[in-house]
């Protein structure tokens, strides 16, 4: 399980990551957002590549704070995963590969996060998403429930209006 809690990044005047907080069960968690949003500085915090300067997360109840080097292990033995837009350029039998192989870590029972910037994508793989815009955490769902909420069957439309 993965948990986050007022998770900041501050690089000079940019807040890369402000005050992010969400939780990640044994299900696939997309992170969406435009360019700049903070996906890639929250992965990368996630397996202490990057050191928050306030907030702090839990991976399978290890402080990243307090234990940085329990966490690297967890990475080799990974019950967690993260994929930093793992289907970027690809062409469309890869990104079938690559959506296949995310389907199989999760019958594993692992916890995924991975960040895109495809609505449809996430829609045909994520249990859950968040969407983070300026470092923000803006919005956060199962995919039935916001269609729901936002009473709209296209999510595409509803992440450009996010965005603006
Ligand atoms: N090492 C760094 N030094 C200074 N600023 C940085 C650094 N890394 C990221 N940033 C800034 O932090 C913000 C968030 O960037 P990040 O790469 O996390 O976004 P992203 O959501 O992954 O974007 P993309 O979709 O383009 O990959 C941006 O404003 C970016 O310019
Ligand atoms: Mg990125």
């Amino acid at each position: 399980m993965v948990e986050l809690h007022g998770l900041t990044k501050v690089f000079k005047n940019i807040r890369a990551v402000d005050n992010l907080s969400f939780r990640v069960e044994e299900e696939i968690y997309g992170l969406l957002g435009e360019n700049g949003a903070g996906k890639t500085t929250t992965l990368r915090m996630l397996v202490a590549m990057v050191k928050p300067p306030s907030g702090t997360a839990k991976i399978n109840g290890k402080d990243l704070i307090k234990e940085p080097e329990a966490i690297r292990s967890i990475v080799h033995e990974p019950k967690v995963m993260l994929f930093d837009e793992p289907t970027s350029g690809l062409d469309v039998g890869s990104v079938r590969e690559v959506h296949d192989f995310i389907r199989f870590c999760k019958e594993e029972g692992k916890t995924i996060i991975f960040s895109s910037h495809s609505m449809a994508e996430v829609e045909k793989l994520c249990d859950k998403i968040g969407i983070i815009h300026k470092g923000k955490l803006i919005e956060e769902g199962s995919i039935e429930v916001l269609k729901e909420k936002y009473k709209t069957d296209n999510l595409e439309e509803l992440f450009m209006e996010f965005g603006r």
